[in-house]
């Protein structure tokens, strides 16, 4: 179905009750809605917001237009846990119903400040001549959850030099002094952050652009994060309009970091190249938060702008991720699954065995939600690897071709497609004679970290209820596996 502008920018509040019940009803009936991810009711999500730990709890918003599968008007949606694994929802956080957010409150972060979270997004705007103006908006929440909206902008104008694609706050305190790093295009159609500072969140002075090495990279940077893990910084953001290269930039549009240290005072980053965060096929517009042990958390959209998926037929789409840690380890970035996730596991079955060109299957091993961890060594295999969501049409298949050594997930035959335009299989350079593939598996998607988090896929995956199998092989040679699986639940 087309959607006409109109119904893009028709509001949750200009419909029935009884036609919203209708619409989840049709979404609760689609066979790929989620188990242990966070999905909308209704609807679409994209970015992660306001990702924070603010009164004892966790708060994570997300970009939500509830009334179909599509990016009409934005919400800020809010949902909340205790342990970042089991999610409450709360309701809509910001309604994009006043002057300077007409037409959607976009991304943004949150940051706790004089005992409220402050929620800094993007006021997305149109005139009469459909020309964006973007505004730089807060909202502020109170212990009891309710939340204020600001009347007036904080950041009312783009500086010269940049076009309206300006958005995307990420406020950090240092000192005395917040931050906020914006995703933003130059004039001449070129991607960057800037940066500006305020005593008090209220005020906030234009500092510059950031100085990177990085001068044309893609035609806008969305969603940028700076952080420092132990004294090293990250810049992280979601370039768009990277051309494929080798094994690289094979989705729509990228999100990855580069290592270095953002001077603020010089707003100069030296810093390594850029690297994709996640090979899968659906990660986009991450945003991390720091947990209150000092773990750093990120949190993806697992889906992408532009590009259909399956779930739309059924008046939905799109989930997060699950939340990583993100730590530095040997001058590279690793992200594990948090030990939290450790709450959901159900019925255990382990396995051992070692797999002499062959396939097969463990007693045990089979479901469409569930976490497995498979660890092979002493291979001389030419390639090794687990298939899942099996059936006699489908599976879906993560490898290591030891030749190539390359790790590869392969989701030609994984179900209904998507994406296809884009390819069917991802793959990247990984030097290793031992194997750990730790995947999260549910109803439409897979999250795999490699040797605990080295590399990591993201997927949405959308087979057959049926297909429930799980097999692991070793091709031309062979290779020791020791498995072992848990339900979710
Ligand atoms: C990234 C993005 C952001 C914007 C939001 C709108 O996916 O385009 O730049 O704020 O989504 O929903």
């Amino acid at each position: 179905m087309e959607w006409t502008t109109k119904q893009r920018y028709t509001r949750i509040e200009e419909v029935t009750p009884q036609e919203l019940q209708a619409l989840e009803n049709q979404v609760n009936e689609s066979p790929w809605r989620q188990t242990f991810h966070i999905q909308p009711v209704t609807g679409l999500l994209n970015d992660p917001n306001g990702f924070s730990f603010y009164n004892g709890e966790y708060h994570l918003f997300y970009q939500w237009f509830p009334l179909g599968p599509v990016h009409g008007i934005k919400y800020w949606y809010h949902t909340k846990s205790k342990n970042l694994t089991s999610w409450e929802n709360v309701g809509i956080a910001i309604r994009p119903n006043d002057e300077i957010d007409s037409h959607g409150a976009y991304s943004g972060s949150a940051i706790e400040y004089n005992n409220e979270l402050y929620l800094m997004y993007t006021g997305n705007t149109r005139d009469e001549n459909w020309v964006r103006h973007p505004y730089q908006n807060m909202a502020v929440m109170d212990a009891d959850g309710a939340i204020t909206k600001w009347a007036n902008p904080v950041i009312n104008h783009v500086p010269s030099g940049y076009t309206d694609h300006f958005r995307d706050p990420k406020v950090w305190k240092e000192q005395d002094t917040f931050y906020a790093v914006i995703g933003a295009q130059r004039t001449d159609e070129t991607g960057c952050i800037v940066l500006y500072s305020s005593p008090n969140m209220k005020d906030w002075t234009f500092e510059g652009e950031v100085n990177t090495n990085m001068e044309t990279f893609g035609y806008m940077w969305e969603c940028p994060d700076y952080f420092t893990i132990n004294g090293q910084g990250i810049l992280v953001f979601s370039p768009q309009g990277l051309a494929p290269d080798g094994d690289k930039y094979h989705n729509i549009y990228q999100s990855g970091y580069c290592l270095g240290n953002l001077d603020v005072k010089t707003k100069t980053m030296t810093h390594s190249e850029f690297i994709e965060l996640d090979r899968g096929f659906d990660f986009y517009a991450p945003q991390s938060m720091e947990a209150p042990d000092g773990r750093r958390i990120m949190v993806g959209w697992m889906g992408l702008p532009e590009v259909d998926y399956p779930t739309d037929k059924h008046g939905w789409a799109h989930c997060l991720t699950l939340p990583r840690e993100i730590s530095i380890e040997k001058g590279k970035l690793m992200q594990r699954p948090v030990r939290e996730l450790e709450l959901k596991r159900g019925t255990k079955v382990e396995a051992e065995d070692v797999l002499k060109n062959e396939s097969k299957s463990f007693d045990g091993f089979y479901g469409s939600s569930f976490e497995l961890i498979a660890e092979f060594i002493n291979a001389d295999a030419d390639s090794f690897g687990i298939e899942f969501r099996v059936s006699e049409q489908e599976k879906t298949v993560l490898l290591y071709d030891a030749a190539q050594k390359k790790v590869v997930l392969d989701r030609s035959n994984s179900g209904a497609p998507v994406g296809t335009a884009f390819g069917t299989s991802r793959q990247c350079i990984l030097d290793a004679t031992k194997l750990k593939f730790h995947l999260f598996v549910d109803t439409s998607s897979v999250e795999i970290f490699v040797n605990d988090g080295e590399e990591v896929f993201t997927s949405r995956i959308f087979p057959d209820k049926e297909s429930i199998g799980i097999r692991f092989f070793a091709h031309s040679g062979q290779a020791s596996c020791k498995a072992v699986k848990w339900t979710i639940g």
